[in-house]
C-alpha cells in the first residue's frame, strides 16, 4: 500500500508554492507545496474533517496531474493531544477550565516572497473550542535546498495556560527501513558518528545540559529512508535544531512502520505558561532533503550556512595566534611571533581579568570581573592593542560572561544573579556557576561587559565567547514560581544579548566556545563567525572530530589551530588545521628554523588557497571511519581551483592503498596538480601525479595517488584548471 502511494504522488504534478486543485467530490481539499529546487513538501487540507496533513516530502514532483487523489495517510502537520491522536504529539496543553486536549482545524494560509530565492509559507491552524491558535511557518530556501520550520503558539484565553509539548516540526515518513546517524561527543572527542537501524518504537536524540549544546549529543541527524546511505547515494534528510539549549529530536515507528520525526525544544522540566495575546516561538528546525547521500546533504547546508546560517558566511576569517594571558612582556613576545609568522591576529585568552581575586588559572576565581588585572597588564589592553598595531596585527580577547567564580567581587555583590538552589550545596564545574540569563538585570550587565570592553578599547578587533559549564543548580531568584520556565528563558536570554551585540557591532568576528565543541549550533550561530571545534587539538583526534562537524557545519565555522598538543610533525598538524580556519598555538621559540619557515610558507598558501576551503563545495572521498586514511576535497564554485587533503592515520605491513576518485570537478577541463606544504627539509609525500596535467574526467574515473602508507603523513594537493 504504502508503495502504491509512493507511485503516485510521484505521478501527481504540482507547482510551487500554493495551489488549490480541483476535485471530483463536492468538497475540495487545499494543497500547499513548500518547494525548493529540488524538493517539494505539500501538505493537503482535508475538507471532511479541516485538518491539516502532510501529504508528501520528497524529491521534487514534476508531473501535476493526479495530486487530487493523495490520501493523506494520516500523518497530521502537527499533531495534537487528548481527542484521537494515540502517537507522540507535537503540542500539548492545559487550558484555562483544566480541559487537557487540543483540536486544530486549518484557517488559512499565506505566502511571503522575501526575495527571488526565500519563500516563508505560513498556515494558521486553530482549535475550534478554544481561542488557540497555532502559525506553522516554513521557510524555503530555493538554491540550497533547504527547509526551515518554527511554530508561534498564542492563546486568547482569560487567563495564562501551560504548553508542555511544543515542537518546532514534526515530519512524516513511509519507507521500508530507517537509518538514522547520529553525532555524541564527550570533551576531547566531539561529533563522533553513529548509525543505526531504528526499530519500532521510540527513540530519543536529547540534551539536558541546559546551556550546553553538542557536549553529549548533537541537535543533528541524518535519516536514511529504505537503505543506509552513503557520501554519493541515497535518500535521506538531514536536520539540525537552531537552539543552544535542551533540544530533543524524537523519532517514532509505529505499527504501520510509518516514521514521525518531532524536533524543539527539550520539553523535559520545560512546561512553559504563556500569557494571553503573548506568542511563545519555537526555534528553528532546519533540514534538507537529498536523494544523492550524505555529501550533497552536507553541501545544501553548508550553502545555506555560507549565505543565511552564520554570520558573516560570505566574508573571509582572520588567522590567528591564541594563548593564555600570562603577563605583559611574554604577550608582547606572542604578537611579535604573530607577526613574524605572517598571522592577522592575537588572541588573548583567559587570565587577563580579576583585580581583587587575580584569574591564575582555569578554575579559581576571578570569573564575573572584567577589569583588567593591573599587575600583570599594568598599561591595560590599550597598550597591548598598540603593541599590536605596530607590529601590523589585531587583538582578540576571550570572555565568558555567562559564568562566575564564588571568588569574585561579582559573587559577592550579586549573590541572587546565579544560579543555585537557595537550600542546597552550589554544585561547581571548573568551580564556577551560571549567571541567571533569565533576569534582565544580569542580562544588561552581561551586555555592558562585552560593550564596555569593546567601547574602551576601541580596536579589539574579536572576541572569543566561552562557556566552560553545563547549567546545574537549575534555580532562578529572579523567576520566582516559574522554575520549569530557566532553560528557555536562559537561551532566549542568551540570544536577546547577543542580538543587541550584533545590532551594535555587526561585523565583530566572534569564536564561540563552550570547552571546546560544548556548543555548536545555527540557533548560536547566526551570532558568531566561526566556534571551537575541541579543546582537543591533536591532530589525528582532529581528523575524526573536524569530519564529524563536516556534515552539518562549513570548513569556514570551524577553528583548527596547530599546537604542541600531539607527537606527529608539523606538517601533519598543518594539514589538518588548514582544513577550517587556521590559527596557531605554538610559540616561534620551540621550532627550528625549517618549522618557521615552512610555517610561514605554509600561511602563505593558506591565504592563497582559503578562499576555496571556506566558500568551496566539500567532496568527503574516504572517510576515517571506513579506511586507514581520510581524504577530502574543496571545489570552488567555477570548478577552476579545488585544494585535496590526504591523511595516513595507519596502516598495516605491505597494505596498498588504492587510487582516490576526485569529485566535483568539470570533466571537460584540465587540471593541473600540485603537491604543496611540502617541508622545506622534507620529499614529497609519496609516489604522485604531482605537477602533471589531467582531465577532470581522468581524475574523476580513475584518480590520483594521494600520498604514502606511513601513518600519520599528510599530502595536500592544489588542483589548478
Ligand atoms: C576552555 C576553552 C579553551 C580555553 C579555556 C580557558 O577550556 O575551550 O579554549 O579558552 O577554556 O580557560
Amino acid at each position: 500500500m504504502k508503495k502504491l502511494l509512493f507511485s503516485i504522488i510521484l505521478i501527481c504534478t504540482i507547482s510551487s508554492l500554493s495551489i488549490g486543485l480541483p476535485q471530483t467530490s463536492q468538497v475540495q481539499d487545499i494543497f500547499i507545496a513548500v518547494g525548493t529546487l529540488n524538493t517539494d513538501l505539500v501538505y493537503k487540507v482535508n475538507r471532511r474533517d479541516g485538518r491539516l496533513y502532510q501529504s508528501y516530502l520528497g524529491h521534487k514532483i514534476n508531473n501535476i496531474a493526479g495530486l487530487n487523489q493523495l490520501t493523506d495517510a494520516g500523518h497530521l502537520a502537527y499533531a495534537t493531544f487528548g481527542t484521537d491522536n494515540l502517537f507522540e504529539p507535537a503540542i500539548r496543553m492545559i487550558h484555562n477550565d483544566g480541559n487537557p486536549s487540543l483540536e486544530l482545524k486549518y484557517v488559512s494560509h499565506n505566502i511571503e516572497k522575501q526575495d527571488a530565492n526565500v519563500t516563508i509559507t505560513h498556515i494558521l491552524l486553530k482549535d475550534p473550542e478554544y481561542p488557540v491558535e497555532v502559525t506553522l511557518n516554513i521557510k524555503s530556501f530555493s538554491a540550497e535546498d533547504v527547509i526551515e520550520q518554527w511554530v508561534e503558539i498564542v492563546q486568547k484565553e482569560p487567563k495564562p495556560l501551560t504548553i508542555y509539548n511544543y515542537a518546532s516540526s514534526m515530519l512524516h515518513f513511509d519507507a521500508s527501513k530507517y537509518w538514522l546517524t547520529q553525532f555524541n561527543s564527550k570533551w576531547g572527542e566531539e561529533m563522533k558518528i553513529q548509525e543505526s537501524e531504528l526499530t519500532s518504537g521510540i527513540k530519543i536524540i536529547d540534551s539536558k545540559l541546559g546551556a550546553w549544546t553538542t557536549m553529549y549529543q548533537s541537535p543533528g541527524f541524518f535519516l536514511s529512508l529504505n537503505e543506509k546511505s552513503d557520501e554519493n547515494n541515497g535518500e535521506l534528510i538531514a536536520g539540525t535544531l537552531a537552539w543552544s539549549g535542551n533540544f530533543q529530536l524524537l523519532f517514532e515507528l509505529d505499527e504501520k512502520n510509518s516514521l514521525r520525526v518531532i524536533s524543539g525544544i527539550n520539553p523535559f522540566a520545560s512546561e512553559y505558561t504563556i500569557l494571553p495575546g503573548r506568542p511563545f516561538k519555537t526555534p528553528s528546525f532546519i533540514f534538507t532533503f537529498s536523494n544523492h547521500g550524505k555529501g550533497l546533504a552536507s553541501r545544501n547546508l553548508h550553502r545555506w550556512a555560507l549565505n543565511y546560517g552564520i554570520m558573516d558566511g560570505s566574508k573571509a576569517r582572520l588567522s590567528l595566534m591564541n594563548s593564555w594571558a600570562t603577563d605583559e612582556k611574554k604577550i608582547t613576545n606572542i604578537i611579535d611571533d604573530t607577526k613574524k609568522l605572517g598571522l592577522d591576529m592575537y588572541l588573548l585568552d583567559d587570565g587577563w581579568f580579576g583585580t581583587k581575586y587575580p584569574r591564575d588559572d582555569d578554575a579559581s576565581a576571578g570569573l564575573g570581573d572584567w577589569q583588567v588585572n593591573k599587575i600583570k597588564f599594568p598599561n591595560g589592553l590599550g597598550y597591548l592593542i598598540r603593541e599590536a598595531g605596530n607590529r601590523g596585527v589585531k587583538l582578540g580577547i576571550w570572555i565568558e560572561p555567562e559564568m562566575v567564580n564564588p571568588k569574585s567581587e561579582l559573587y559577592k555583590n550579586h549573590p541572587d544573579w546565579v544560579l543555585k538552589l537557595p537550600n542546597r550545596p552550589e554544585d561547581y564545574f571548573r568551580n564556577q556557576l551560571m549567571l541567571d540569563l533569565s533576569n534582565p538585570k544580569v542580562l544588561e550587565f552581561v551586555y555592558n561587559v562585552v560593550d564596555e570592553l569593546v567601547t574602551t578599547n576601541p580596536g579589539i578587533a574579536y572576541i572569543k565567547w566561552d562557556c566552560n559549564r553545563m547549567m546545574t543548580n537549575q534555580y532562578s531568584v529572579y523567576l520566582k514560581d516559574k522554575q520549569s520556565h530557566l532553560y528557555i528563558d536562559y537561551v532566549n536570554g542568551l540570544y536577546s544579548v547577543l542580538d543587541r551585540l550584533h545590532q551594535k557591532y555587526p561585523h565583530l568576528p566572534m569564536m564561540l566556545c563552550a570547552s571546546g565543541g560544548g556548543r555548536v549550533d545555527y540557533g548560536a550561530l547566526r551570532y558568531f563567525t566561526e566556534f571551537w571545534a575541541s579543546d582537543n587539538s591533536e591532530p589525528l583526534s582532529r581528523i575524526y572530530i573536524q569530519w564529524g562537524y563536516s556534515y552539518f557545519f562549513p570548513a569556514i565555522s570551524v577553528c583548527n589551530h596547530v599546537t604542541g598538543w600531539g607527537e606527529t610533525s608539523l606538517k601533519f598538524k598543518t594539514d589538518v588545521a588548514m582544513m577550517g580556519t587556521m590559527g596557531y598555538g605554538l610559540e616561534v621559540k620551540y621550532m627550528t628554523e625549517n618549522e618557521l619557515k615552512f610555517s610561514q610558507d605554509a600561511i602563505v598558501t593558506y591565504r592563497r588557497l582559503s578562499d576555496v576551503i571556506w566558500h568551496g563545495d566539500l567532496y568527503r572521498l574516504i572517510s576515517p571511519y571506513e579506511e586507514h586514511r581520510a581524504v577530502l576535497m574543496y571545489v570552488n564554485s567555477d570548478k577552476n581551483k579545488a585544494v585535496l587533503f590526504a591523511y595516513t592515520l595507519n596502516s598495516r605491513l605491505f597494505e596498498t592503498f588504492n587510487r582516490v576518485r576526485l569529485q566535483g570537478l568539470d570533466p571537460a577541463k584540465t587540471y593541473k596538480i600540485q603537491e604543496i606544504n611540502v617541508p622545506v627539509d622534507g620529499a614529497p609525500s609519496g609516489p604522485s601525479e604531482s605537477g602533471k596535467s589531467y582531465s577532470g574526467d581522468y581524475l574523476m574515473k580513475i584518480g590520483l595517488n594521494v600520498g604514502s602508507t606511513a601513518p600519520l603523513t599528510s599530502s595536500v594537493f592544489e588542483i589548478t584548471e
